[in-house]
């Protein structure tokens, strides 16, 4: 089943940018390029608009959205910032964080699936701040990739996930980071804790808070379905999949089959093969993150019966990285 409509993808000019402020303010879907990877943004005061992301995704509606904002000043009628909210924000935005704050009546429930929390973030990306301002709403923006495949990095992923889906994508060049914003939990701001690591380190984040940040396993949320909890989807395990099945090393086999794919951090000694992969000429983790989501799709595309994967020290964004490849792992 293959549909003629596909979306058009669109240079960052000022023209441009304000047709699409247009698109937005009228409850359209518009795919945009971030810092750490593509998403599709409706107004997210526009509950209506915000539906629309679900069903173009395949997301279920327990999976709540990330508000983004152009200006802290918009904040106080999403969201009831807190000192740690604010020590964060000072250092860290626009950037690759995201807060969960308590929220407020003026966003919709279908933004939080429900809970009394929102998740905030203000991005860096300069076509996207642009595209913010001219719009002058928040914007809900989750990854622009169809529901538990690995999220796209570049405007052409955004079109062979949902090119027959959404009319318009805004081209920003190749996501910066690669891998999504780290998400900390501030609704106790006395019990800060990672809910998905990203490209603000916990060390980074611990600093500035100047105590401990552990990783929180997400708490079950009630969905809705029937009396069933579920854990929220965007932070199951399995998420971020490729087709082609994922197996993890800490040292990969030096053994190479044909039809398996090996993906390494850096670049090998050995003679380049069809079917061995790399992600950053020296192994450097912020190559590593920048390319991982291609490199899976493009492994994908290889037709091969398995991909084993070296992991990432467990340190610095090596805890993103790894966190990433995980899940892609899980079954
Ligand atoms: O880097 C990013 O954050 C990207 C770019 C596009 O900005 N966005 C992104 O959105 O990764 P998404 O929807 O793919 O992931 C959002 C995650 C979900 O896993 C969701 O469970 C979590 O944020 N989240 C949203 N609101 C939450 C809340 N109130 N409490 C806890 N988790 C929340
Ligand atoms: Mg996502």
């Amino acid at each position: 089943m293959t549909s003629k409509r596909s979306a058009r993808i669109y240079r960052g000019t000022p023209r441009n940018l304000r047709f699409l402020a247009r698109r937005l303010q009228q409850g359209e879907l518009v795919a945009v390029p971030t810092e750490t990877v593509y998403g599709l943004a409706a107004n997210a005061l526009d509950a209506r608009a915000c539906r629309r992301i679900f069903k173009a995704k395949g997301r279920p509606q327990t999976d709540p959205l990330i508000v983004h904002v152009h200006a802290r000043a918009e904040l106080e009628a999403i969201c009831v910032l807190n000192g740690p909210a604010r020590r964060l924000a000072a250092q860290f935005w626009p950037g690759p964080l995201t807060l969960v704050l308590a929220k407020t009546a003026f966003i919709p429930d279908l933004v939080t699936a429900g809970l009394p929390s929102v998740a905030v973030r203000m991005p860096s990306h300069p076509l996207l701040r642009r595209l913010l301002r001219l719009a002058a709403v928040p914007l809900a923006v989750p990854s622009a990739n169809p529901f538990g495949y690995v999220s796209p990095t570049t405007a052409e992923h955004v079109r062979q996930g949902l090119g027959s889906r959404i009319a318009h994508i805004l081209d920003g060049g190749p996501a910066r980071i690669g891998v999504e914003s780290t998400i900390v939990d501030l609704r106790d701001p006395t019990r800060p804790a990672v809910l998905r690591p990203g490209a603000i380190t916990r060390e980074e984040i611990a600093r500035v808070l100047g105590q401990p940040v552990p990783i929180r396993k997400p708490q079950p949320v009630h969905a809705g379905n029937g009396g069933r909890s579920q854990v929220a989807p965007g932070l199951m395990a399995r998420h971020y999949s490729p087709k082609t099945p994922v197996q993890l090393h800490r040292r990969l086999p030096g053994r190479r089959l044909p039809n398996e794919a090996y993906l390494l951090l850096r670049r090998p000694k050995e003679k380049p093969a069809a079917n061995v992969f790399w992600l950053d000429h020296r192994g450097r983790l912020a190559g590593v993150a920048r390319r991982l989501f291609a490199a899976l799709r493009q492994i994908d595309a290889g037709g091969f019966r398995k991909v084993h994967v070296e992991l990432a020290p467990e340190d610095g964004l090596g805890e993103a990285i790894n966190d990433r490849l995980r899940r892609a792992a899980s079954s």
